[in-house]
């Protein structure tokens, strides 16, 4: 048996990571360490929940002593990391947890690593997981190769690229074995209804405002969560010690582009006239900062590893909206309670 440790595994990708390698690797001991933040819900993962070879820890990775005692007592062989602050508008407005938890809580799994793989570090593993933000943004032209220089532009990219940064120090320095992604912007079910998709199916779902930053003209490149989660299965098992891949979906929009899409597909699902739900969208004022583009070259990955993403776009989107529809309850249930201040604070008075 091996002892994988996933962190974040109750969050959006996180928790299809944790299903995929549940199901699939049946001599694995998964263990999924998340501190179950508003953005972490077991009911993500009901149907595994009870699977012999997965256990569910709740912790925290900013504490240094816990996160130390825990590999120690579990003795792990390899680590999928993805627990982090993710939202780029709550790190505008509350950049501290990002830095606790994207660069001390990386910090604190990298160190336990070492220590608990200092004697022999043969078959073990590190993978960290991140984002494309962390190259900046682009303009009309060109995509982000894994050389592109770092240059993040917000708390939350930035706070990323800290810890890529931390990552691979470890690697030179320490030796430790490690493994990076940087991803472009998924899409699917489980996702929390801050984000762009999944926030402008419930409103849409609900008549109200969808709240366009700006001009709606920035792109971003989408990719369907599981095939990022099938990337993840194969960088953590085949890609090579001290490298970093790009993933992406070859697959850019324009938000305002995506949204109207988005709005036809609704009216189709919940019978509505044409144009009804378009007639929603509202431009708010743009995010600080907003990056204009990302766009992810994944040709490094589907070189080495034969990786591309295999969900066509068309049927993705269709499919992660009426998982949404079909849903319901999910939905209600993450935007009860807390969810309502922080749409208050963030949206009403833009
Ligand atoms: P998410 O916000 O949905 O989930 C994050 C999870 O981490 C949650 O379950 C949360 O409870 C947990 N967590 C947060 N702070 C923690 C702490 N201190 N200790 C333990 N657990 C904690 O995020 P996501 O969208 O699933 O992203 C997962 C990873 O992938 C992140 O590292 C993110 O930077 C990266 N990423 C995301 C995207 C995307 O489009 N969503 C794209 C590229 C990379
Ligand atoms: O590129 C990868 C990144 O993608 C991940 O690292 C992040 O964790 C993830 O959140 C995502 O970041 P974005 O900022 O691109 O995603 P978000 O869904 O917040 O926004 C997508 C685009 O839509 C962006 O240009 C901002 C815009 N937007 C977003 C929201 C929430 C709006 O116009 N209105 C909104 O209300």
């Amino acid at each position: 048996m091996k002892n994988i440790l996933i962190t974040g595994g109750a969050g959006f990708i996180g928790s299809h990571v944790v299903r995929l390698f549940v199901n699939k690797y049946k001599d694995y001991n998964i263990v999924n360490l998340d501190n179950l933040t508003y953005a972490g819900n077991l009911a993500n993962l009901r149907d595994i929940e009870n699977s012999g070879n997965y256990t569910f820890i709740k912790g925290d990775i900013t504490n240094g002593d816990f996160i130390q005692q825990l590999f120690t007592e579990r003795n792990f062989d390899g680590v999928i990391h993805l627990a982090a602050e993710s939202h780029v508008d709550r790190s505008i407005s509350n950049p501290m947890e990002f830095i606790m938890t994207n660069i001390v809580g990386t910090v604190n799994l990298l160190n336990a690593s070492l220590s608990s793989w200092k004697s022999n570090c043969e078959g073990k593993r590190f993978y960290h997981i991140s984002t494309d933000e962390v190259y900046g943004s682009l303009g009309a032209e060109g995509k982000f190769i894994e050389s592109t220089p770092y240059d993040p532009r917000s708390p939350y990219s930035a706070s990323k690229a800290s810890s890529d940064h931390l990552v691979r120090a470890y690697n030179h320095t320490f030796g430790l074995p490690v493994v990076i992604s940087n991803c472009s912007n998924n899409y699917g079910p489980y996702q929390f209804p801050e984000k762009l998709i999944p926030l402008f199916i419930h409103n849409i779902r609900n008549m109200k405002p969808l709240p366009v930053y700006g001009k709606g003209e920035n792109i971003r490149d989408w990719l369907y969560v599981e095939d990022h989660a099938q990337a993840i299965d194969l960088l953590f098992h085949k890609g090579t010690i001290g490298e970093t891949y790009n993933i992406g979906g070859n697959n850019e929009w324009k938000n305002i582009d995506l949204i109207i899409k988005l709005c036809e597909i609704m009216d189709q699902k919940l019978n509505r006239q044409p144009g009804e739900s378009a007639k929603l969208i509202t431009y708010v004022k743009d995010r600080a900062g907003h990056d204009l583009r990302y766009a992810i070259d994944a040709s490094k990955i589907k070189g080495e590893l034969g990786w591309e993403p295999t969900v066509k776009f068309t049927e993705g989107f269709e499919s992660t909206v009426e998982w949404y529809l079909n849903n319901e309850n999910w939905l209600n249930a993450v935007t009860s309670g807390e969810y309502q201040n922080y749409y208050e604070k963030q949206y009403v008075s833009r």
